[in-house]
């Protein structure tokens, strides 16, 4: 073995195949039962229909180099992903835009007339000085639009009034003067034509890899665990790095989601792909409809039964998955804290959104491993 790869997601199988590739024999570890990490997909028994294990995953880049790679192993769908909100019983597009503020306010401005409407209702606060979230929201886009559509989803999601959450949280809430409301700005998107998993599997696809599931590197009793292997071959770790160092700095907190899936006995339960809903009677977040991610599948999918997931966002404890990085003042600290025990470990190479602490889209995570295989690795 010339490489042992901790986690089998796209930073840890994009490294593994870079490796293989280039005559390296390569054994990737993974605790969990299946390769692919959060980006894991499965077809839901009952139905056929492919469903996002870990929350829905919609492939986007603008970056060609990302782009050309992962053409290798998957080609994509023309899917263009769209999202609604429901607020008050009423369904808006989002991100907002022209559309939104006008179906909003009953009227039909002009891009000048909403901008100016927007641009007088947010001189209440300067969004660069705010003292809280809530502040820097009314300041970017006024407080009608802030309280329909952000107050409550951001509570949600944070299980936190706004007015407690720091100002940095957001940095800016995009609002689009046209009635343009593609979710993405980048140059492709798309989904991988016959699945996530499909994709995966190719990218481990090769001679020089072994793959072994099941096996977590804290695990004294298994052979390939931390103690075992550090200065014995090179690592490259994609787990969370405040596990690795025991906690040593403190444990870096994270925000998880509980999804609720349901197989329907209704062709098409909301229309749409992905439904937010913006108010605080509401529990969950949103609700994703797998089928509508794959209208090209119309002949295999069944037309009088459909799959929905509800999703619910709460704190993470140790014991659940960790999704988001929540980045407070003492988790920056931790961090700065845990990448200097990161340099003083010879021969690890900490990568991918656990690794880093950061959040990562697919094609940024992909993009920093092919940065860490040419530029370190090779
Ligand atoms: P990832 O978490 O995928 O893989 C790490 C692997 O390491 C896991 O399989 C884990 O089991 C393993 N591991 C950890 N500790 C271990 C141990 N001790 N021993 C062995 N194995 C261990 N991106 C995007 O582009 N479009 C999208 O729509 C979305 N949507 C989305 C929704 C949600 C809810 C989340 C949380 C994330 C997204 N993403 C996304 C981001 C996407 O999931 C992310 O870019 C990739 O998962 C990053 O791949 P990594 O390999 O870095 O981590």
């Amino acid at each position: 073995m010339d490489l042992l790869i901790v986690g089998a997601g796209f930073f840890g199988l994009t490294v593994a195949e870079r490796a293989a590739a280039a005559g390296r024999k390569v054994m990737v570890i993974d605790r969990r039962h299946h390769i692919g990490g959060n980006a894991y997909s499965e077809d839901e028994p009952t139905t056929g229909i492919e469903v996002h294990r870990y929350g829905a995953h919609l492939f986007h880049t603008s970056n060609p180099t990302v782009w050309e790679y992962v053409n290798r192993f998957t080609t994509f769908t023309s899917y263009v992903h769209k999202v609604y909100t429901n607020h008050h019983g009423v369904v808006f597009p989002l991100p907002i835009n022209l559309g939104t503020i006008n179906q909003f306010f009953q009227a039909a401005f002009t891009p000048d007339e909403a901008r100016a409407i927007v641009r007088e209702s947010a001189d209440e606060f300067d969004a660069k000085s705010a003292r809280n979230l809530e502040e820097r929201g009314i300041g970017l886009i006024g407080r009608p639009l802030y309280e329909a559509f952000i107050r409550d989803y951001t509570a949600k999601q944070w299980q936190t009034d706004p007015r407690d959450l720091p100002a940095e949280v957001i940095s800016r809430l995009p609002v689009r003067y046209t009635y343009d409301n593609r979710y993405f700005n980048d140059t492709w998107e798309g989904l991988p034509t016959d699945g996530y998993t499909a994709w995966l599997e190719r990218m481990a696809d090769h001679p020089n890899i072994e793959v072994k599931l099941g096996v977590d590197y804290f695990d004294d009793t298994q052979p390939l665990h931390k103690r075992a292997t550090v200065g014995q071959v090179p690592v490259v770790y994609t787990g969370p790095v405040d596990r690795y160092f025991d906690y040593a700095e403190g444990a870096l907190s994270w925000r998880t989601l509980d999804f609720e899936e349901e197989v329907l006995e209704v062709g098409d339960f909301q229309g749409t792909s992905v439904m937010n809903y913006a108010d605080a009677e509401v529990p969950y977040t949103r609700i994703h409809e797998f089928k509508h991610f794959h209208p090209e599948r119309a002949d295999r999918y069944p037309t009088d039964r459909t799959v929905i997931m509800r999703e619910y966002s709460r704190f993470a404890t140790r014991e659940d998955e960790p999704y988001y990085p929540v980045g407070t003042a003492e988790d920056r600290a931790g961090l700065l804290a845990y990448r200097r025990l990161v340099e003083g470990e010879h021969d690890v190479h900490f990568g991918g959104r656990l690794g880093t602490y950061q959040y990562l889209d697919m094609h940024m995570a992909i993009g920093s491993a092919l940065s860490m295989w040419s530029n370190r690795l090779a």
